[in-house]
């Protein structure tokens, strides 16, 4: 199946935008200690990478969201499935993200988070797909935005999966954007 994966941001290309990131997002947190929360599983290789290049006091954390949607019905329901006990309140959030897509994940997790009483809450994306959005959302760092036609195929590796399928690859790939079945 690998041999379908067509290369979009090569290896190094990766990591160099990752230490970047981790520069800038450290200079906006000089001398503070930041909770790192972690969308899982997608944005489970980009979180190993970034907070080794995060010049900061930090923790660690994991939340896992699911979606079920049914567009005809033009319901989405969204649920927290699985968090590790975070202590939010008063904290510096930053949560990683792998895509931000419709931006309905997000809004959700967000809207959850900010009950808890963050001092901050900033977000991290390592893809952002901004004309796929359906909710005014933006995040405060991404490391690769993408623009049509691209954002019309399906983005796997590096932590993105299709079918759980990919996530070990070290690049970021594409393959034909999956018909609903
Ligand atoms: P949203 O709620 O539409 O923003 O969905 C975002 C979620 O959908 C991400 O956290 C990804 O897990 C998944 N997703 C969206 N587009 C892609 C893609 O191109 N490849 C892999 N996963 C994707
Ligand atoms: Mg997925």
């Amino acid at each position: 199946m690998r041999d379908q994966v067509s290369v979009l941001i090569p290896e190094d290309q990766v990591a160099r935008r990752v230490a970047e990131l981790g520069e800038e997002i450290g200079r906006s947190y000089v001398g503070r200690e930041v909770t790192v929360l972690g969308l899982m599983k997608g944005s489970l290789v980009f979180m190993a990478d970034l907070i080794r290049k995060l010049p900061l006091d930090l923790t660690v954390h994991l939340v896992r969201v699911t979606s079920q949607r049914e567009q005809a019905a033009g319901r989405v329901l969204t649920e927290i499935v699985f968090s590790t006990s975070v202590p939010l309140e008063g904290r510096d959030v930053l949560l990683v993200a792998d895509i931000v897509d419709t931006g309905i994940t997000l809004s959700y997790l967000l809207a959850h988070i900010h009950e808890h009483a963050p001092a901050s809450l900033r977000v991290c994306a390592l893809v952002d797909k901004p004309e796929a959005r359906k909710i005014d959302l933006h995040p405060d760092w991404t490391a690769f935005p993408v623009h049509e036609p691209l954002a019309d195929r399906f983005l796997v590796g590096y932590g993105l999966d299709w079918m759980e399928r990919f996530r070990g690859l070290p690049f970021i790939g594409t393959i034909p954007r999956p018909q609903p079945r």
